[in-house]
């Protein structure tokens, strides 16, 4: 089998090829353009190990050339698993029109490509952002009043929708995923369990946004990935979407305590304003993916972060 996977040198992206490349046979074929949102170093070092496999393809091309897409990638796929994205809410604020252009225009081609080159099935990263400022907790996905406050959400809303006019016109299947703050070894550095054990180990102040009351919903990247493999073997709508998280939140004080105590050590913290286009709270209800996909997320955020902080250390001590 034949899988193409975009933003394969991403955090998400990465450690998924990686467990591709350990548990199954299939043909895996990545491309990233590197984007400049953080370090071109952080995400050759995700995929170093990758190019030892003989069933490995690496390409760099930017999903919003169509021209070069098409040129370069040629096979056909069996799947494509869609994972390039400008990422993180925030600067999306700052630089909406890029966010589009990757997010949704990015999007349209790969579809378009996913239908010259045979594809069967399209798995695409969403996000539970695009749920936005509604209070109706846990979220399930029969809402769909979204209330989006960040043209980051706003871009996957459109992606999931592109996604669903693609299945019902050319019946290629389509399934999105709605990823719960995902954390865990190769974290994207500007989200906040990175950033706080770097600050923290640095002894560096950290800056929690707020009055520490805001939560996430945190989902550890095993867990994540045990929800994109079932996706292979789903099959019975051809268009879906699907909450993965983990169905518990946690505020950004028991966050930081949580941290505390892995770390053994005190934080120093500086409050600041609570940012635009920041969610109070995220809450997944996964009981459609736990049915469907037999989705059951096994870490708990202590031992995710322990998991976390083994890997940040390694990691430090390689440089
Ligand atoms: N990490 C999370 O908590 C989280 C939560 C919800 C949704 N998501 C979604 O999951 C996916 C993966 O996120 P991640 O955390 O691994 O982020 P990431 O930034 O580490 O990975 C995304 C990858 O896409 C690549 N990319 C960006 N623009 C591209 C383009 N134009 N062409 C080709 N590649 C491009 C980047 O270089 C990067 O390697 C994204 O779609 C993201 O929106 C992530």
């Amino acid at each position: 089998m034949n899988i193409l996977i975009t933003g394969g040198a991403g955090f998400i992206g990465s450690n998924l090829i990686d467990f591709l490349l350990d548990n199954t046979n299939y043909n895996i074929i990545s491309i990233d353009n590197f984007d400049n949102f953080y370090s071109k170093k952080h995400k050759l070092d995700n995929i170093k190990n990758q190019f030892n496999y003989k069933n490995f393809k690496f390409y760099e091309i930017d999903i919003t050339n169509k021209d070069i897409l098409f040129a370069k990638l040629t096979e056909n796929y069996d799947v494509i698993i869609h994972l390039a994205a400008k990422a993180g809410v925030r600067p999306s604020i700052l630089n909406p029109i890029a966010y589009i252009k990757t997010n949704v225009e990015g999007t349209q081609n790969i579809l378009d490509l996913a239908k010259s080159r045979k594809t069967k099935k399209v798995i695409s990263a969403s996000s539970s952002s695009i749920y936005g400022d509604i209070e109706q907790f846990p979220w399930n996905e029969g809402i769909s009043n979204f209330n989006p406050i960040s043209p980051y959400a706003v871009s996957k809303i459109a992606g999931e929708n592109l996604g669903k006019v693609f299945s019902n016109l050319y019946n290629i299947q389509y399934v999105a995923l709605r990823f719960f703050t995902v954390y865990g070894p190769r974290q994207r550095p500007d989200l906040a369990i990175r950033k706080f054990i770097d600050s923290i180990e640095k002894n560096k102040t950290i800056s929690l946004f707020g009055d520490g009351t805001s939560s996430r919903d945190y989902t550890y990247i095993d867990d994540i990935l045990s929800g994109v493999v079932a996706c292979l073997d789903y099959e019975k709508k051809s268009f879906d979407v699907f909450n993965l998280g983990n169905n518990y939140s946690v505020s950004l004080f028991n966050l930081v305590k949580t941290i505390e105590q892995v770390l053994n050590k005190k934080a120093k913290i500086e409050f600041l304003p609570f940012q635009k286009g920041d969610l109070k709270h995220t809450l997944s209800n996964i009981s459609k993916a736990n049915i469907e996909l037999n989705y059951a997320p096994q870490t708990s955020l202590k031992e995710g972060i322990e998991k976390f902080y083994n890997w940040y250390k390694q990691a430090n001590n390689a440089k």
